[in-house]
Protein backbone atom coordinates (compact mmCIF):
# COMPACT_ATOMS: atom_id res chain seq x y z
CA UNK A 1 0.00 0.00 0.00
CA UNK A 2 1.03 3.85 -0.55
CA UNK A 3 1.63 5.70 2.21
CA UNK A 4 -1.51 7.72 1.99
CA UNK A 5 -3.67 4.72 1.22
CA UNK A 6 -1.90 3.41 4.68
CA UNK A 7 -2.81 6.12 6.16
CA UNK A 8 -5.93 6.47 5.59
CA UNK A 9 -6.50 2.94 6.22
CA UNK A 10 -5.37 3.53 9.89
CA UNK A 11 -7.96 6.29 10.38
CA UNK A 12 -10.24 3.86 9.43
CA UNK A 13 -9.22 1.51 11.65
CA UNK A 14 -9.51 3.97 14.68
CA UNK A 15 -12.82 4.82 13.84
CA UNK A 16 -13.65 0.93 13.64
CA UNK A 17 -12.34 0.25 16.80
CA UNK A 18 -12.29 3.34 19.12
CA UNK A 19 -8.58 3.36 18.71
CA UNK A 20 -6.79 6.38 19.65
CA UNK A 21 -2.65 6.84 17.96
CA UNK A 22 -0.74 8.37 20.57
CA UNK A 23 2.65 9.70 19.21
CA UNK A 24 6.18 11.20 20.41
CA UNK A 25 7.51 14.50 18.65
CA UNK A 26 10.54 11.80 17.96
CA UNK A 27 8.37 9.75 15.63
CA UNK A 28 8.35 9.52 12.17
CA UNK A 29 7.14 12.45 10.50
CA UNK A 30 4.63 10.26 8.98
CA UNK A 31 3.36 9.05 12.19
CA UNK A 32 3.36 12.51 13.47
CA UNK A 33 0.89 13.75 10.78
CA UNK A 34 -1.43 10.14 11.17
CA UNK A 35 -1.78 10.64 15.09
CA UNK A 36 -4.30 11.86 17.11
CA UNK A 37 -2.52 12.98 19.82
CA UNK A 38 1.92 14.23 19.77
CA UNK A 39 3.01 15.11 22.72
CA UNK A 40 6.28 14.76 25.16
CA UNK A 41 6.73 11.63 27.56
CA UNK A 42 4.55 13.88 30.34
CA UNK A 43 1.58 14.92 27.38
CA UNK A 44 1.25 11.74 26.22
CA UNK A 45 0.93 10.37 29.83
CA UNK A 46 -1.19 12.95 30.37
CA UNK A 47 -3.59 12.46 27.76
CA UNK A 48 -3.43 8.25 28.16
CA UNK A 49 -4.89 9.56 31.66
CA UNK A 50 -7.60 10.74 30.50
CA UNK A 51 -8.78 9.42 26.58
CA UNK A 52 -11.71 7.30 26.18
CA UNK A 53 -10.49 5.11 23.81
CA UNK A 54 -11.18 1.44 24.08
CA UNK A 55 -7.27 0.57 22.31
CA UNK A 56 -4.24 3.11 22.63
CA UNK A 57 -1.57 2.78 20.12
CA UNK A 58 1.49 4.26 21.64
CA UNK A 59 3.91 5.25 18.99
CA UNK A 60 6.78 5.90 21.09
CA UNK A 61 9.49 3.90 22.59
CA UNK A 62 8.45 0.76 25.22
CA UNK A 63 8.50 2.84 28.54
CA UNK A 64 5.51 5.12 26.81
CA UNK A 65 3.65 2.83 26.12
CA UNK A 66 4.43 0.90 29.56
CA UNK A 67 3.17 4.22 31.69
CA UNK A 68 0.33 4.34 29.26
CA UNK A 69 -0.72 0.68 29.78
CA UNK A 70 -0.46 1.50 33.81
CA UNK A 71 -2.55 4.73 34.00
CA UNK A 72 -4.98 2.65 32.13
CA UNK A 73 -5.36 -1.03 33.26
CA UNK A 74 -8.45 -1.65 31.29
CA UNK A 75 -7.57 -0.21 28.10
CA UNK A 76 -5.63 -2.65 25.45
CA UNK A 77 -2.65 -0.68 25.52
CA UNK A 78 -0.52 -1.27 21.51
CA UNK A 79 2.93 -0.41 20.29
CA UNK A 80 4.15 -0.80 16.78
CA UNK A 81 7.20 -2.79 17.42
CA UNK A 82 7.47 -3.91 20.86
CA UNK A 83 11.22 -4.25 20.86
CA UNK A 84 11.90 -0.25 20.69
CA UNK A 85 13.63 0.09 23.91
CA UNK A 86 15.80 3.24 24.91
CA UNK A 87 19.46 3.09 25.83
CA UNK A 88 19.00 5.35 29.04
CA UNK A 89 15.73 3.57 30.35
CA UNK A 90 18.43 0.23 29.78
CA UNK A 91 20.59 2.03 31.75
CA UNK A 92 19.37 1.16 34.75
CA UNK A 93 18.27 -1.99 36.17
CA UNK A 94 15.74 -2.21 39.12
CA UNK A 95 18.25 -4.68 40.87
CA UNK A 96 20.59 -2.19 40.95
CA UNK A 97 18.44 0.77 41.57
CA UNK A 98 17.19 -1.39 44.55
CA UNK A 99 21.09 -2.02 45.82
CA UNK A 100 21.28 2.28 45.81
CA UNK A 101 18.34 2.70 47.30
CA UNK A 102 19.24 -0.03 50.29
CA UNK A 103 22.98 2.23 50.43
CA UNK A 104 21.07 5.47 50.82
CA UNK A 105 17.58 4.60 53.14
CA UNK A 106 17.00 8.31 54.11
CA UNK A 107 16.98 9.52 50.51
CA UNK A 108 13.85 10.01 48.49
CA UNK A 109 13.88 8.52 45.02
CA UNK A 110 13.06 10.47 41.87
CA UNK A 111 13.43 8.80 38.68
CA UNK A 112 13.04 10.13 35.20
CA UNK A 113 10.03 9.02 33.05
CA UNK A 114 12.61 6.95 31.06
CA UNK A 115 12.28 3.95 33.09
CA UNK A 116 11.12 0.28 33.14
CA UNK A 117 7.88 -0.18 35.57
CA UNK A 118 10.49 -1.94 37.84
CA UNK A 119 12.39 0.66 38.12
CA UNK A 120 9.69 2.88 38.73
CA UNK A 121 8.15 0.67 41.44
CA UNK A 122 11.25 1.36 43.26
CA UNK A 123 10.56 5.24 43.09
CA UNK A 124 8.90 7.59 45.33
CA UNK A 125 7.98 10.20 42.67
CA UNK A 126 8.36 10.18 38.33
CA UNK A 127 9.49 13.46 36.84
CA UNK A 128 9.49 13.91 33.14
CA UNK A 129 12.13 16.70 31.13
CA UNK A 130 8.94 19.24 31.61
CA UNK A 131 7.89 19.42 35.14
CA UNK A 132 11.76 17.68 36.78
CA UNK A 133 12.18 21.24 37.84
CA UNK A 134 8.68 22.34 39.08
CA UNK A 135 8.77 18.99 41.04
CA UNK A 136 11.66 18.43 42.61
CA UNK A 137 11.24 22.49 44.26
CA UNK A 138 8.44 20.69 45.77
CA UNK A 139 9.80 17.99 47.32
CA UNK A 140 10.54 18.29 51.60
CA UNK A 141 13.75 20.39 51.67
CA UNK A 142 14.88 17.94 54.70
CA UNK A 143 15.31 15.47 52.23
CA UNK A 144 18.18 14.03 50.14
CA UNK A 145 17.62 13.26 46.44
CA UNK A 146 18.73 10.11 44.60
CA UNK A 147 17.95 11.17 41.29
CA UNK A 148 18.03 8.79 37.91
CA UNK A 149 18.92 7.41 34.94
CA UNK A 150 19.69 10.40 33.24
CA UNK A 151 22.48 12.38 35.32
CA UNK A 152 22.75 15.21 32.48
CA UNK A 153 19.70 16.13 33.51
CA UNK A 154 20.04 15.44 37.11
CA UNK A 155 22.64 17.72 36.87
CA UNK A 156 20.83 20.22 35.16
CA UNK A 157 17.90 20.46 37.93
CA UNK A 158 20.28 19.99 40.23
CA UNK A 159 21.93 23.68 39.38
CA UNK A 160 18.36 25.23 38.78
CA UNK A 161 16.87 23.91 41.73
CA UNK A 162 20.16 24.70 44.38
CA UNK A 163 19.16 20.84 45.98
CA UNK A 164 21.93 18.68 45.98
CA UNK A 165 21.55 14.95 44.67
CA UNK A 166 23.16 12.31 44.00
CA UNK A 167 22.88 10.96 40.08
CA UNK A 168 23.01 7.81 38.84
CA UNK A 169 25.51 7.03 36.15
CA UNK A 170 23.66 7.32 32.94
CA UNK A 171 22.81 9.57 29.84
CA UNK A 172 21.01 9.02 26.65
CA UNK A 173 22.80 8.11 23.57
CA UNK A 174 21.72 10.87 21.12
CA UNK A 175 21.45 13.69 23.60
CA UNK A 176 24.90 13.13 25.01
CA UNK A 177 26.96 12.78 21.68
CA UNK A 178 26.12 16.24 20.54
CA UNK A 179 29.41 17.80 18.85
CA UNK A 180 30.56 20.73 21.19
CA UNK A 181 33.08 21.69 18.36
CA UNK A 182 29.88 22.09 15.92
CA UNK A 183 27.85 23.73 18.24
CA UNK A 184 30.71 26.29 18.82
CA UNK A 185 31.29 27.13 14.42
CA UNK A 186 27.21 26.95 14.14
CA UNK A 187 27.15 30.37 16.64
CA UNK A 188 30.20 32.04 14.56
CA UNK A 189 28.47 31.29 11.62
CA UNK A 190 25.28 32.38 12.79
CA UNK A 191 25.50 35.41 15.16
CA UNK A 192 22.57 35.71 17.37
CA UNK A 193 20.60 32.78 16.60
CA UNK A 194 19.22 31.48 19.13
CA UNK A 195 20.33 27.49 20.47
CA UNK A 196 17.45 25.61 21.63
CA UNK A 197 18.54 22.44 23.85
CA UNK A 198 16.67 19.46 25.58
CA UNK A 199 18.06 19.10 29.17
CA UNK A 200 19.43 15.52 28.39
CA UNK A 201 22.45 17.39 26.49
CA UNK A 202 25.99 17.64 28.52
CA UNK A 203 26.44 20.92 30.73
CA UNK A 204 29.06 21.51 28.14
CA UNK A 205 26.31 21.79 25.06
CA UNK A 206 23.79 23.34 27.31
CA UNK A 207 26.32 26.32 28.86
CA UNK A 208 26.36 27.54 25.08
CA UNK A 209 22.77 27.56 24.93
CA UNK A 210 19.74 30.07 25.04
CA UNK A 211 16.99 28.01 25.62
CA UNK A 212 16.43 24.95 27.59
CA UNK A 213 13.64 22.79 27.89
CA UNK A 214 11.67 19.92 27.26
CA UNK A 215 10.36 18.52 23.78
CA UNK A 216 7.69 20.34 24.39
CA UNK A 217 9.30 23.50 25.70
CA UNK A 218 11.45 24.20 22.78
CA UNK A 219 8.60 23.64 20.33
CA UNK A 220 6.53 26.37 22.30
CA UNK A 221 9.22 28.96 22.30
CA UNK A 222 9.54 28.28 18.20
CA UNK A 223 5.92 28.67 18.49
CA UNK A 224 5.77 31.77 20.57
CA UNK A 225 8.67 33.45 18.51
CA UNK A 226 7.41 33.81 14.73
CA UNK A 227 9.67 36.68 14.43
CA UNK A 228 12.66 34.26 14.89
CA UNK A 229 13.77 33.30 11.51
CA UNK A 230 16.35 30.77 12.18
CA UNK A 231 17.19 28.46 15.33
CA UNK A 232 20.01 25.79 16.06
CA UNK A 233 18.45 23.07 17.72
CA UNK A 234 20.53 20.79 19.65
CA UNK A 235 17.72 17.51 20.57
CA UNK A 236 16.80 14.84 18.49
CA UNK A 237 15.91 15.38 15.01
CA UNK A 238 12.13 14.51 14.90
CA UNK A 239 11.28 17.63 17.08
CA UNK A 240 11.73 19.67 13.80
CA UNK A 241 8.85 18.44 11.85
CA UNK A 242 6.91 19.91 14.11
CA UNK A 243 8.56 23.12 14.10
CA UNK A 244 8.67 23.49 10.44
CA UNK A 245 4.98 22.97 10.08
CA UNK A 246 4.32 25.59 12.85
CA UNK A 247 7.29 28.00 11.44
CA UNK A 248 7.50 27.25 8.00
CA UNK A 249 9.57 30.89 7.32
CA UNK A 250 12.23 30.01 9.71
CA UNK A 251 15.10 27.74 9.23
CA UNK A 252 16.12 25.04 11.96
CA UNK A 253 20.15 24.29 11.98
CA UNK A 254 20.57 20.43 14.01
CA UNK A 255 23.50 20.52 15.97
CA UNK A 256 25.81 17.44 14.61
CA UNK A 257 26.91 14.36 16.45
CA UNK A 258 30.48 13.80 17.59
CA UNK A 259 31.90 11.44 15.18
CA UNK A 260 34.58 8.66 15.95
CA UNK A 261 36.22 7.77 12.58
CA UNK A 262 33.88 5.32 11.30
CA UNK A 263 31.35 4.99 14.51
CA UNK A 264 28.32 6.00 14.65
CA UNK A 265 25.97 7.92 12.58
CA UNK A 266 26.08 11.50 10.79
CA UNK A 267 22.55 12.17 12.42
CA UNK A 268 20.51 12.94 15.32
CA UNK A 269 17.84 10.43 15.27
CA UNK A 270 16.73 8.32 18.23
CA UNK A 271 17.33 4.39 15.77
CA UNK A 272 14.69 3.08 19.01
CA UNK A 273 12.36 5.85 18.21
CA UNK A 274 12.28 5.58 14.04
CA UNK A 275 11.80 1.37 14.70
CA UNK A 276 8.33 2.38 14.37
CA UNK A 277 6.68 2.78 10.85
CA UNK A 278 3.24 3.02 9.59
CA UNK A 279 3.21 -0.53 8.13
CA UNK A 280 4.23 -1.55 11.50
CA UNK A 281 1.01 0.53 13.23
CA UNK A 282 -0.87 -0.67 10.53
CA UNK A 283 -0.56 -4.00 11.25
CA UNK A 284 -0.47 -3.56 14.94
CA UNK A 285 -4.04 -1.63 14.85
CA UNK A 286 -5.65 -4.27 12.54
CA UNK A 287 -4.22 -7.65 13.92
CA UNK A 288 -4.51 -6.07 17.85
CA UNK A 289 -0.67 -7.51 18.35
CA UNK A 290 2.49 -6.09 20.37
CA UNK A 291 -0.35 -5.65 23.26
CA UNK A 292 1.65 -4.31 26.13
CA UNK A 293 0.88 -6.41 29.68
CA UNK A 294 2.25 -4.89 32.89
CA UNK A 295 1.01 -7.62 36.06
CA UNK A 296 -1.16 -6.48 38.12
CA UNK A 297 1.07 -5.72 40.97
CA UNK A 298 4.20 -4.40 39.10
CA UNK A 299 1.42 -1.90 37.56
CA UNK A 300 0.09 -1.15 41.13
CA UNK A 301 3.89 -0.22 43.08
CA UNK A 302 4.92 1.93 39.62
CA UNK A 303 1.67 3.64 39.23
CA UNK A 304 1.66 5.42 43.06
CA UNK A 305 4.86 7.62 41.74
CA UNK A 306 3.70 8.62 38.28
CA UNK A 307 -0.19 9.28 39.95
CA UNK A 308 2.19 11.43 42.35
CA UNK A 309 3.95 13.33 39.18
CA UNK A 310 0.74 14.18 37.68
CA UNK A 311 -0.95 15.37 40.78
CA UNK A 312 2.25 17.70 41.45
CA UNK A 313 2.59 18.15 37.47
P1 LIG B 1 10.66 14.56 26.58
O1 LIG B 1 9.62 13.96 25.72
O2 LIG B 1 10.22 14.56 28.02
O3 LIG B 1 11.13 15.88 26.14
O4 LIG B 1 11.91 13.55 26.58
C1 LIG B 1 12.68 13.35 25.48
C2 LIG B 1 13.07 11.97 25.33
O5 LIG B 1 14.20 11.66 25.22
C3 LIG B 1 12.04 10.97 25.22
O6 LIG B 1 12.62 9.77 25.16
FE1 LIG C 1 15.80 7.03 25.01
FE2 LIG C 1 17.37 8.96 24.12
FE3 LIG C 1 15.86 7.64 22.42
FE4 LIG C 1 14.73 9.32 24.19
S1 LIG C 1 16.11 9.87 22.52
S2 LIG C 1 14.04 7.26 23.66
S3 LIG C 1 16.11 9.05 25.95
S4 LIG C 1 17.53 6.77 23.64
Amino acid sequence: MEKQELAAAIRQLCREKNAIIMAHYYQRAEIQDVADFIGDSLALAQQAAKTEADIIVMCGVHFMAETAKILCPDKKVLIPDPTAGCSLADSCRAEDLAAWRAEHPDHLVVSYVNTSAAVKALTDVVVTSSNALKIVNRLPEDRKILFGPDQNLGRYISEMTGREMALWNGACHVHSRFSVEALIALRKENPGVKVLAHPECKQVILNLSDVIGSTQALLNHVKQHPEEKRYIIATESGILHEMQKACPEAEFLPVPPEMTEGVGCHCNECEYMRQNTLEKLYACLSDETNEVIVSADLAAKALAPIQKMLNLS
